[in-house]
């Protein structure tokens, strides 16, 4: 996910671009380029940072003027965050200039074609590949610049927003989306183009948002042409008046990020397999995984290490690991790994889980686990940082970024890769059929379609909150691979509400816990078809009987709960191992709501940051 800006008409284009960029920096902030047509040529700056770094930089390095330019704030998938990888790119010639949003699946693939035919590439990322084959297709098929784009465009799978022009034709810029936003501002003899409406927001109120499959060719003083993609038939295009104001377009409409990024959790997941699940060939291809296999293969065990949410999503995967590849796994916080002298032996496998990938006692973690020989796998979210360099090998989450300081969709994000993982190993190993397996990859591809159903749950969840709200106490229960999620549902509502809860597994909630059932104790419990089912029902009968109020999370069409709970939230059914993807999702919404309700800073909790970068 990243950010991207676009003008072409009669104002300097360098100041429109500057703030738009600003404005987009919640959709990545790791590093920002401009490029200008100054009327003679290409003027192009970029650096990693932030926005603020470029406009520092630039104002010293090229002269800021000209009608015509394209802008990227970048939040890197395909290369570490540095000058060289940051956006725009030049084709090889120098004739062309991107900016990209996305991610180009067949990016290697096309990549080995254009350096056969001798073009080569400065950067690692997906995007200069782009744009070389614009230059490859537009001089082979001698076409003009648009019609390139889409004879490229259709040679590529992947995501994409762009906007590319060409400095021999600087009165036009060419745009095109496939699964990343992309809006084109009307004003008078000129465009503005961008990510969402917020840079353009105070000199136009006209847009169009591209479909998916749809590219535009935006000319200096003529009306907008847009066409689809796969056939080149022309599209009339709707041209919408917009009524939000600068901070709600930032949110996309939302109140808070977090809800934005709860909401974003069907993409998000969609993203992380992007490339990777291959349900078709009957595949799962992680890099970091296929490079490292024998490692994997001989390993005697997995250790995760990490805090927090992320810690949640290494307790789900231990279920997954032992479950499916028969590896065993154990769960560590990071901060009491660290200090307690861990038995490590170089055929330990150590997978460091966090969002941030900046989380100091993570970091700690793995150099003490490398400094005894272990493999370190990095799962993170953002890229670049700190824990994925330091990492041996990993996977990204490509979540996009995460704005809200209570986690929800890096945790979703960081389930799917390590059952990514899990899946791949146990191919490798012969722990699951090929029919399992596949039946596996079917149903994760069903997932995001899935989360958008659990989503339709909010207006249901919100009447639940308001009954609750005032409670002082929460206890979540759940068991097998829901247990890490009603320890995950608990932190929710802790860290935003700060009301108390406690998750535990509900089976233990005899030994201990129901002491704390009355009347007065909302329990939240997890009680989906596949995964102990009957054992939950007794567990809820148990709360039932001491009068606690029971809120069950049960798969659609359940009877039994429903007989018992004084509300039931009703999810997709999936595979056992599949739902937390599921069940979390209610419970990230029920946190939001109570928090929202009792008038919380939900996106920025009080004492807590989003990336705890010290002891
Ligand atoms: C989650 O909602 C929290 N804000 C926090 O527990 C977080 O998950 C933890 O600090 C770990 O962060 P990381 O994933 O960036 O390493
Ligand atoms: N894949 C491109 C890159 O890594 C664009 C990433 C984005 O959308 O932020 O540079």
């Amino acid at each position: 996910m990243c950010g991207i800006v676009g003008y072409i008409g009669r104002r300097d284009a360098y100041p429109i671009i500057i703030k738009g960029l600003q404005r987009l920096e919640y959709r990545g902030y790791d590093s920002a380029g401009i490029a200008l047509y100054d009327g003679n040529d290409i003027k192009l700056s970029k650096t990693k940072g932030k926005v603020s770094d470029l406009k520092e930089r630039l104002e010293n390095e090229i002269t800021t003027d000209g009608t015509l330019g394209i802008g990227h704030t970048r939040w890197a998938t395909h290369g570490v965050p540095n000058d060289v990888n940051s956006h725009p790119h030049y084709s090889n010639s120098g004739d062309l200039v991107i900016i990209h949003n996305g991610i180009i699946e067949n990016y290697d693939s096309l990549r080995k074609e254009l350096i056969n035919r001798g073009y080569t590439f400065k950067s690692d990322t997906d995007t200069e590949v782009l744009v070389n084959l614009i230059e490859d297709v537009k001089k082979n098929e001698n076409v003009k610049l648009g019609k390139a784009v889409q004879i490229a465009l259709n040679q590529v799978i992947g995501a994409y927003a762009i906007a590319v022009f060409d400095k021999n034709k600087p009165n036009e810029i060419v745009v095109a989306r496939l699964g990343s936003p992309l809006a084109i501002g009307v004003g008078d003899d000129e465009f503005f183009i961008a990510s969402d409406a917020s840079p353009f927001i105070e000199f136009t109120k006209n847009a169009i948002y591209l479909e998916d499959e749809e590219m535009a060719i935006v000319r200096r003083g003529k009306t907008v042409k847009v066409r689809k993609i796969k056939n080149d038939d022309l599209v009339d295009p709707y041209i919408q008046e917009l009524q939000l104001n600068l901070e709600q377009i930032e949110k996309g409409g939302y109140d808070h990020f977090m809800l934005k990024e709860i909401y974003e959790q069907p993409e998000a997941i969609q993203d992380t397999f992007r490339g990777r699940l291959l349900s078709n060939e009957a595949m799962v291809k992680l890099a970091g995984v296929e490079d490292n296999m024998k490692k994997f293969l001989a390993a005697d065990r997995i250790i995760v290490v990490a805090c927090g949410t992320s810690w949640h999503a290494g307790l789900v995967s231990e279920y997954i690991f032992e479950d499916l590849a028969r590896i065993p796994v154990e769960v560590e916080y990071a901060s009491e790994f660290r200090y307690r002298n861990p038995v490590i032996t170089e055929r330990d496998i150590i997978i460091a889980i966090s969002q941030s990938g900046e989380t100091a006692d993570t970091l700690a973690a793995i150099k003490l686990a490398k400094s005894r020989g272990a493999f370190v796998f990095g799962v993170c979210n953002v890229v670049g940082s700190s824990i994925a360099r330091e990492a041996d090998a990993g996977a990204y989450t490509h979540a996009g970024p995460e704005i809200g300081v209570a986690s929800t969709k890096a945790f979703t994000t960081q389930i799917t890769v390590l059952t990514l993982m899990a899946l791949r190993l146990a191919r490798a190993k012969g722990t699951i059929s090929s029919s399992e397996f596949r039946h596996h990859l079917i149903e994760l591809e069903t997932i995001p379609n899935k989360v958008e159903v659990a989503l339709k749950s909010d207006a249901y969840v919100e009447t639940i909150a308001d009954i609750y709200k005032d409670a002082t106490n929460f206890l979540y229960l759940g068991r097998g691979y829901n247990f890490p999620v009603a320890l995950e549902g608990a932190l929710k509502l802790k860290e935003i509400s700060y009301i108390h809860a406690e998750g535990y597994p509900a089976a233990e909630m005899k030994h201990g816990p129901i002491a704390l059932i009355d009347e007065q104790m909302p329990v939240v419990v997890i009680a989906t078809k596949k995964g102990h089912y009957e054992k939950v029902v007794s567990n809820i009968q148990e709360i039932k009987s001491r009068k606690g109020k029971i809120i069950g999370i049960v798969t659609e069409g359940d009877v039994s709960v429903k007989e018992l709970a004084d509300h039931v939230i009703e999810v997709p059914e999936t595979i056992e191992c599949l739902t937390p993807l599921l069940t979390t999702i209610p419970l990230q919404l029920l946190s939001y709501h109570i928090a929202v309700m009792l008038d919380k800073n939900v996106d920025q909790p009080r004492n807590l940051a989003k990336s705890v970068t010290v002891e």
